[in-house]
């Protein structure tokens, strides 16, 4: 109640202050961000590393083709890389080196930390999965194909690639054949209970299902990677964050067959700048909330985002009959072309086969700020807040936004969403204003304080 009056109050300033003085509203709601700005440039280290090439001949290269790894893409170097790794974590300065110019056969492999001192992770030629779903043994290597367990203090880069070589578990999805049975796919590349990670020029692509998974991980900075994933390959997520804090998603291009970029449960402060999505279904918040889950994702910024082809924008979506909360995001500066959705909060997502039951709970959504987002909608409703009645979004902000389609005929839906707008907004999103209605009609019904009342009344 008290941030509502707050929030009230602030709109009440801002009328009183003039537009000329919107961005003071801006400033003190949204105080909260303003350490969320992402630092320019990969010059802000996580830690101290001097750079590779200069550095190389006091470094202990330990190169997998020393371990017996064969690189022609079809022997399989599992071992190799497994006996690389063992070395390279118990050698300080060490650099674990996938030479360039080859390809790497690798199975379903955890590399385990924590390595003494910080481990350089060389990747210049290509790991390749083994193809074939029949050979993947779920109890042994759950969803994960490569993933790198409980490290502290890591660098990955190097300009190689890794391959999920997917293309036989998309055929085998359910999503491309409703006779297949709906069974999960592994994760390509995983970062596991780490933290001062950071991921660097590298490719990560054809993802057996996601890509890149960032999971209960801290103070993780991933900087000019390219994820990409055919357009129709099903839940292919580009890079997913789940159960961390402190990401720093910048410079990268992804193109995949679902998100781009999925931030889920447990995760906050996470920033991106200059991204690049499409193919894919944009940059997305959650899902949240299945099977009546609690969802709680805080401290969201994009900022400088171009969004091309994709199903949605700047997406946040959640089931119904979940909990928890969305709270203190902002996406500025994103340019969208052919994007359908654009904008939307979605409380009612619902990705199953069959329809999802109604229900009264839901993750709360509030403290969302759109600012600077302009381009071409594909979808008629460039802008869609369809949210809970009983759980409504709340603290909506639009600023300077321009999105149109192609006929010119783009619009709002809101479903019990409030908030305001200043600048210019194009398509006028006055249903956010429902909020007055709103909130006077429970203060008609003794709900609310008169005072409340009064300053909707006055000011809106
Ligand atoms: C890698 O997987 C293949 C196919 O399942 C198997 O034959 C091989 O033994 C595995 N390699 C290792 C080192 O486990
Ligand atoms: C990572 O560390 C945790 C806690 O120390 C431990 O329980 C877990 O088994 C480790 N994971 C791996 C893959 O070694
Ligand atoms: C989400 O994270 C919270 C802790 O922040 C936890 O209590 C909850 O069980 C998690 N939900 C899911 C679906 O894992
Ligand atoms: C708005 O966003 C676009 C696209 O990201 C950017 O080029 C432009 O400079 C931004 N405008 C302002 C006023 O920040
Ligand atoms: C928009 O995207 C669709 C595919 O979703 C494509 O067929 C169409 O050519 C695109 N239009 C423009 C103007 O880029
Ligand atoms: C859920 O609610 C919507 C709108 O109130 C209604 O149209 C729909 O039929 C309901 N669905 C179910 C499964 O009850
Ligand atoms: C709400 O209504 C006011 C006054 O009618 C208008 O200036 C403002 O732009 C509206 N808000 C939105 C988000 O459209």
């Amino acid at each position: 109640m008290a941030k509502i009056l707050f929030f009230l109050f602030l709109v009440w300033l801002m009328g009183a202050l003039g537009a000329a003085n919107t961005n003071f509203l801006d400033d003190v709601i949204l105080s909260e961000l303003d350490d969320l700005d992402v630092e320019d440039g990969d010059e802000a280290e996580l830690f101290d590393l001097p750079r590779w090439g200069i550095e190389r001949g006091n470094k202990i290269l330990v190169n997998v083709d020393s371990f017996g790894a064969v690189g022609d893409g079809a022997s399989d170097d599992t071992k190799a890389f497994v006996d690389a790794w063992k070395q390279a974590c118990s050698t300080p300065k060490s650099v674990f080196f996938v030479p360039a110019g080859r390809s790497y056969l690798v199975n379903a492999t955890r590399f385990r930390g924590p390595c003494v001192g910080i481990l350089r992770v060389q990747i210049e030629g290509t790991i390749v999965a083994p193809d074939d779903p029949k050979n993947w043994n779920f109890a042994k290597n759950g969803r994960i194909w490569l993933g790198f367990f409980n490290l502290t203090g890591a660098l990955f880069q190097g300009g190689g690639v890794i391959d999920g070589s997917g293309s036989k578990w998309w055929a085998a999805s359910c999503k491309k054949n409703k006779a297949n049975p709906c069974v999960a796919a592994p994760t390509a590349l995983t970062i596991y209970g780490s933290s001062g990670i950071k991921v660097k020029d590298l490719t990560i692509q054809n993802g057996q299902q996601m890509n890149f998974a960032i999971s209960r991980s801290d103070s993780i900075r991933i900087t000019g990677v390219t994820v990409s994933a055919p357009e129709d390959s099903p839940n292919t997520d580009g890079i997913h964050i789940t159960e961390s804090t402190n990401v720093v998603l910048q410079n990268s291009k992804i193109g995949t067959g679902d998100d781009c970029v999925s931030i889920v449960n447990a995760s906050s402060s996470i920033k991106m700048k200059r991204i690049y999505c499409g193919p894919g279904h944009g940059i997305s918040i959650g899902s949240l909330g299945k099977d009546n889950s609690i969802g709680i994702v805080t401290g969201v910024v994009l900022d400088n985002a171009f969004l091309r082809g994709t199903t949605n924008g700047l997406r946040i979506k959640t089931w119904q009959g979940g909990s928890g909360y969305v709270r203190a995001v902002r996406f500025q500066n994103v340019r969208m072309q052919n994007v359908s959705n654009p904008i939307i909060i979605d409380q009612f997502y619902c990705d199953s086969p069959k329809s999802c039951q109604n229900q009264t709970s839901a993750v709360e959504i509030s403290e969302i700020v759109y600012r600077n987002v302009s381009g071409t909608s594909k979808s008629q409703k460039a802008i869609k807040f369809a949210c809970s009645d009983n759980v409504p979004c709340s603290h909506i902000v639009l600023n300077n936004i321009n999105l149109e389609t192609r006929d010119g005929t783009a619009e709002v839906y809101c479903n019990s969403a409030t908030g305001i707008g200043y600048g210019y907004i194009h398509p006028s999103a006055e249903c956010l204003n429902s909020s007055d209605k709103k909130i006077k009609q429970k203060t008609d019904a003794g709900l609310d304080e008169p005072r409340e009342e009064y300053i909707v009344h006055t000011e809106l």
